[in-house]
């Protein structure tokens, strides 16, 4: 478990530091407090990355230049200083060269009340689930992404010049499809892994009402090669590359009908917390890690049954760090430490 956590310069926090207890812990504070700050400051601790942010940058506190976060985990001592022209990672006062061994120490699923987003909202979300996901239990993933997202930047900024020639586009082709196909299959493997379970943890939040299906929707055909050829007369009209993983998705039925256009509310809420149970339950049975939960604003909107299921449904032996503008709701949820968050300051209650 992560037994403490420091920020210094994250976010509306100059400086912060609380101590962490195993199972729930919980933060109350009205909006703009800066709950989901604590909550983002463990996720960039543990996975270098944030749950609601695709950049660091806006993580920096407004008029400074770098942030700095650390924390114990297992008596290990973790501590990462972002600028924007240089990261620190050290483990045990030791800067890290690669991340992998770093990355290896912990999982981080985080459920938010924007999640919702992931059905009704556009590809993009769903590839960050994806990415948030896959990034944790294979370490070639990420290097993999950011290679295919520097191939396409580039292709891009190309094809967005003034008179791109078609030769010198053809040269920004073997690293697209290289890295594209990499990433393509991968994600799909994770599709498939992802689908049984989800739909096994959608069938018991909802007493097997109805199924859901999820399939792997790729931004290319099957041939991206072939297809990014076929595709060069639209992408010099359109002036950026059409075909390729960024355009991958994953596709949601519920009762064999597309989840965004058809599923009643209540239903895509269940697909999205059938979708964060599946993905602790793949870091739990087949990795064997248990992930530190982040549950950011939801207990208090969910309808009692919905938060009973959900938490029926969460590895109990997960640590939890659950935000909320108020208790009202907490009775039946468990013991643990309630801080109140009041002027950028932390009072336990
Ligand atoms: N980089 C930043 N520097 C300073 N303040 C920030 C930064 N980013 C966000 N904030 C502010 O931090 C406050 C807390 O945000 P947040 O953690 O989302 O609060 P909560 O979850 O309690 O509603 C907000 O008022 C927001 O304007
Ligand atoms: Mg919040």
């Amino acid at each position: 478990m992560l037994s403490d956590l420091q920020l210094r310069n994250f976010r509306c926090f100059e400086s912060l530091g609380v101590e962490l207890s195993p199972g729930f812990n919980f933060f109350i504070g009205r909006n703009g407090q800066g709950k989901t700050s604590i909550l983002e400051a463990a996720c960039v601790l543990l996975r270098l990355q944030s749950q609601r942010s695709s950049t660091l940058l806006p993580v920096v506190r407004f008029g400074e230049k770098s942030f700095a976060v650390s924390g114990h985990r297992a008596s290990h001592l973790l501590d990462f200083r972002y600028s924007p022209l240089r990261r620190k990672v050290a483990f045990d006062h030791v800067e890290q060269r690669t991340l992998d061994e770093y990355l290896r120490i912990a999982r981080v699923v985080s459920f938010a009340n924007t999640d919702i987003e992931l059905v009704r909202g556009g590809s993009e979300t769903r590839r960050r689930y994806l990415d948030f996901l896959a990034a944790q239990i294979d370490p070639q993933y990420r290097p993999t992404l950011r290679a295919y997202e520097r191939a396409l930047r580039s292709r891009n900024a190309l094809l967005k010049s003034p008179h791109p020639r078609p030769r010198e586009l053809a040269a920004y082709d073997p690293p697209l499809l290289e890295h594209g196909a990499k990433l393509s299959e991968m994600r799909a493997r994770l599709v498939a892994r992802l689908a049984p379970v989800a739909s096994a943890a959608y069938g018991e939040i909802s007493g097997n009402a109805e199924i859901l299906q999820l399939e792997f929707a790729p931004g290319h055909g099957g041939d991206f090669a072939r297809e990014l050829t076929e595709s060069k007369p639209q992408e010099l009209r359109l002036r950026q590359t059409v075909v390729g993983p960024h355009r991958d998705d994953i596709q949601m039925l519920v009762a064999a009908k597309a989840a965004n256009q058809y599923a009643s509310e209540g239903q895509q809420r269940t697909v999205v917390l059938a979708l964060k149970i599946a993905q602790s339950r793949i870091f739990m049975t087949e990795e064997g890690t248990t992930p530190l939960l982040l549950i950011d604003d939801i207990f208090g909107e969910l309808d009692p049954m919905r938060r009973n299921s959900l938490l029926q449904h969460l590895p109990p032996e997960a640590q939890k760090l659950v935000t909320a503008t108020s208790m009202r709701w907490r009775e039946n949820i468990g013991d643990g430490p309630v801080w109140e968050l009041k002027d950028r300051a932390l009072v336990r209650r």
